[in-house]
């Protein structure tokens, strides 16, 4: 079984990155892993053009793409991201729009195999959970829409760099052993 594990966040050592070095290292004693950033990617904004809702392609040929065949390549998907004002950040955004051609939410839709699982891991600085289950239900309904079963979450408050993670490995480990 292979997991893929995002960090979906531009910076690619901040926190956000280091619980995504923790979950790898917990989960490479079950699985193949494979850790991508969503700043590997040159992806371009979504047009809005809805060609995808007729032909289930983009127009565009990019990064998405690339990503897109990690997820397909995938078991296990974990988005692990921080709030960028209160949301995912834009980058990851971007992504989540230009995978409308696979949203069952028209005919035709590209697909991505069955059977396939995906979990959120979101974190922030602020000290409130709110937030973070708005980030939770963001990454559930790309999951949805994609037809990859949702199947967990954890939301960390009170992160603002690196040291911080480290003070909640027990949270992200134990969270790990339920993936
Ligand atoms: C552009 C930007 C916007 C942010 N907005 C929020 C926010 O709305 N709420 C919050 O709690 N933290 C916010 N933060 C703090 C980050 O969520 C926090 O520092 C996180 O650990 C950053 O992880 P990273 O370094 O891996 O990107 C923001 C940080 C940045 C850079």
């Amino acid at each position: 079984m292979k997991a893929l594990i995002i960090n979906c966040s531009p910076v690619k050592s901040g926190a956000t990155a280091e619980i995504c070095s923790i979950i790898s290292a917990e989960l490479s004693q079950r699985y193949e892993t494979k850790q991508v950033c969503i700043d590997d990617y040159s992806i371009a904004f979504c047009k809005g053009c809805r060609s995808c809702h007729k032909t289930a392609e983009c127009v565009q040929s990019d990064g998405a793409q690339q990503l897109m065949a990690e997820f397909e390549a995938a078991d296990i998907i974990i988005c692990v991201s921080p709030s960028y004002w209160a949301d995912v950040p834009g980058q990851f955004k971007v992504f989540i729009d230009r995978c409308t051609p696979y949203s069952n939410t028209h005919e035709p839709h590209a697909s991505l195999s069955k059977g396939k699982k995906g979990y959120a891991v979101v974190q922030r600085t602020g000290p409130n959970m709110k937030e973070c289950e708005r980030l939770i239900r963001t990454i559930e309904h790309f999951c949805g829409h994609l037809e990859i079963e949702f199947c967990g979450h954890l939301g960390l408050c009170s992160i603002e760099n690196k040291d911080d993670v480290l003070m909640r490995m027990d949270e992200i480990t134990d969270f790990c052993t339920n993936i």
